[in-house]
């Protein structure tokens, strides 16, 4: 379905009734990473997804896409769906957009998950790295992206021995537009350090990760648990970045419990 935010077409799935969990893709990917999820929660409660600015099947307008205005474009499509108060569930960048939205409108945000990512900015290099990718994307293509990062997207064990996984992943980013890619990166390249309002934080919060993922290693994972009170960590074997995607079924299960432990207190 699509409908108009922010000035762009936004394309989103909203399905069931009940406890709304609002799921936020990963980079360079699109909503369709979340197919399992869905799937797993439709008897549990309402999920709703949406392809980010730039990806997907939403509008890819020029210049850079800050995690600012990507929580905003999620707010405005939360209004349009006249939903007030959500779970979000944020995947890498998906947690960077869902920590933004939390720290621009606290009162939206019921309850987090937030899944091999991080709080802090780039480092220098990590920005120089994007910048260039970014321009990568303009000049070689979305192919070009999805050779660079497929080896680092998902662990070592989906490499070795799940190629449907490692396939999908690939059709994700080269489906997407090499203008959608280089402003997302333009925009994380730019994205503020989110670190000083995990303190604040006084809702249920679920962290995950995989334990092969290397571009949020566990190591991150764990001083987001340590910055949010009452945080829970849960790391799950055999999976990479892409954590949902690698062991849906660990990471459903862990999510079903969470979102069936918020429903007596929401
Ligand atoms: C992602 O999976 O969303 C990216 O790895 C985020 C990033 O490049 O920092």
């Amino acid at each position: 379905m699509k409908t108009q935010v922010n000035g762009i077409d936004v394309d989103y799935r909203d399905q069931d009734v009940g406890l709304p969990v609002l799921f936020i893709h990963a980079f360079p990917l699109n909503q369709t990473m979340w197919d399992e999820q869905v799937a797993a929660l439709r008897t549990h409660s309402r999920a709703i997804t949406l392809d980010l600015r730039g990806f997907g099947k939403t509008d890819a307008p020029p210049g850079s896409y800050t995690m600012d205005q990507m929580a905003a474009d999620v707010r405005g499509l939360m209004t349009v769906l006249e939903i007030d108060r959500a779970v979000l569930v944020g995947l890498s960048m998906g947690g960077y957009v869902s920590l933004a939205l939390y720290r621009n409108y606290p009162d939206v945000v019921g309850a987090l998950v937030l899944a091999d990512t991080r709080a802090g900015a780039d480092t220098h290099a990590a920005r120089e790295r994007r910048l260039k990718s970014a321009e990568k994307a303009e000049r070689d293509g979305a192919r070009a992206i999805a050779d660079d990062m497929i080896q680092l997207l998902v662990g070592r064990t989906t490499l070795e021995r799940r190629p449907a996984v490692v396939e999908r992943v690939r059709k994700m980013i080269e489906a997407n537009s090499p203008k959608g890619i280089a402003g997302a990166q333009r925009g994380m390249a730019e994205r503020r350090d989110s670190s000083y309002i995990l303190a604040g934080i006084d809702f249920p919060t679920l962290i995950i990760v995989g334990d092969e993922d290397t571009l949020t290693p566990v190591a991150e994972a764990e001083g987001l648990r340590s910055g949010i009170r009452g945080a829970r960590l849960e790391v799950i074997d055999g999976a990479g970045h892409l954590s949902n995607l690698e062991r849906p079924d660990k990471f459903n299960s862990v999510l079903i419990d969470f979102v069936n432990s918020l429903k007596e207190s929401w």
